[in-house]
């Protein structure tokens, strides 16, 4: 047996990749269309690796995807390939519709013919698996009970709207057509092979760099933090315990201000690698122009999993930052190359 995984050459999606064949997993099919957020150097450690066929493709096209499904006949699909980035959707929307809905379509309709076309017993095994995000809920008050599974989709972004659009796909494809799927909604990720231009990986570039360390707006809201490998052990327990058509929300129980995520993540790097003025990070912090429409407060309520899928975060807040800032402090030649070129005109437009 096999699993296809999709976007398995961006963050999540190659830490995903990563562990499930550390851990002695099936063999995977990744499919990958390689945008600017897709990087072969987070797999290098798999080269020559038989268990892993990498192709370069878009999830979008119907015909190499069902070639996919035919050639290859996973047992599962874990669907992780997104335009993911909240800035560049408010710059270009296009893509995120493209990628993010009629993609998410495209692949969905593909299963259902492969999966109409099982015997009952691998009926019985195949799973749809979306990854989504928390986005698509909206944004809390100070005092709000966090996300459950239940509350009513709000999306306030061009990003969130087109991942909330394939949540109801993913969903819709369950009620009318009994494709075995289970949706995944999870809070804010760091750590290793992260693009930096996401706030953490950014703040720790531009603090080695000696620049500019952005805040949007007062800097206060609220984010739920979670290390990128419990976000995979998350998604390999829903994977083999999640109960079909169900959503499972994944958190970190690690709320904190950008404010304040900023600040620790330059205490860290002021001990692993101090400044040479003996000044700390910190100074380098400037409050910029607010994201438009930014969402305050996001916080996620993991009981569901927790309690059906026996799930829970491995690392704690503490942990997980100082684990990320030595990761990115050892492999500055991974962050080195991903930031040359288009990049720069991304910082540029974003930061101008
Ligand atoms: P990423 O932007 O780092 O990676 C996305 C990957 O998908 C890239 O490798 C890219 O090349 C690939 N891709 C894009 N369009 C494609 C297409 N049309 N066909 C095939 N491949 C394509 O994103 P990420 O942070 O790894 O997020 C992965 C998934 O997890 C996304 O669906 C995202 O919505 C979701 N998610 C992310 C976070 C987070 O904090 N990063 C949190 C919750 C959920
Ligand atoms: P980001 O990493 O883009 O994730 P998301 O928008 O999906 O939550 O941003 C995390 C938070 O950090 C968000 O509230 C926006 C804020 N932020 C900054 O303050 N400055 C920055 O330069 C970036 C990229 C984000």
């Amino acid at each position: 047996m096999t699993i296809l995984v999709t976007g398995g050459a961006g963050f999540i999606g190659a830490n995903f990749v990563l562990d499930w064949l550390k851990a002695g997993g099936e063999p995977v099919v990744n499919l990958d269309k390689l945008t600017y957020a897709g990087n072969m150097e987070n797999l290098a450690s798999l080269k020559g690796n038989n268990a892993h066929t990498f192709v370069q493709g878009d999830i979008g096209d119907a015909g190499l995807v069902e070639k996919l499904f035919a050639e290859h006949a996973p047992r599962a699909v874990i669907n992780f390939a997104a335009e993911s980035h909240v800035d560049r959707s408010i710059h270009a929307p296009e893509d995120f519709i493209q990628t993010n809905v009629v993609g998410t379509f495209r692949l969905l309709q593909a299963a259902r013919g492969y999966f109409d076309a099982l015997g009952d017993a691998d009926k019985q095994k195949f799973r749809f698996l979306h990854v989504s995000t928390d986005e698509v809920y909206g944004s809390l008050e100070p005092t709000d009970p966090a996300f459950s599974e239940t509350k009513r989709y709000e999306p306030n972004s061009p990003y969130s709207a087109s991942k909330a659009a394939s949540d109801h796909l993913v969903r819709a494809y369950h009620h009318t057509y009994k494709l075995p799927v289970l949706t995944t909604n999870c809070s804010n990720n760091y750590g290793p092979y992260q693009f930096p231009e996401k706030l953490i990986p950014l703040v720790i570039h531009n603090a080695l760099a000696g620049k500019d360390l952005p805040i949007y707006g007062d800097g206060q809201q609220i984010r739920d933090w979670l290390y990128v490998g419990d976000h995979c052990s998350a998604i390999r327990a829903v994977l083999e315990r999640g109960r079909l058509g169900e959503v499972y929300n994944i958190g970190g129980n690690n709320e904190r201000a950008n404010l304040d995520t900023v600040k620790t993540l330059c205490a860290i790097l002021d001990r692993l690698r101090p400044r040479k003025d003996g000044k700390s990070y910190a100074a380098q912090m400037v409050f910029v122009k607010d994201r438009p429409g930014h969402d305050r407060r996001y916080a996620i309520d993991a009981r569901k999993i927790a309690a059906e899928c026996g799930w829970r975060p491995a690392e704690t807040p503490d942990s997980g930052f100082e684990k990320t800032v030595a990761w990115y402090l050892n492999n500055e030649a991974w962050t080195k190359h991903v930031t040359s070129g288009d990049y720069r005109n991304w910082v540029a437009k974003q930061y101008a």
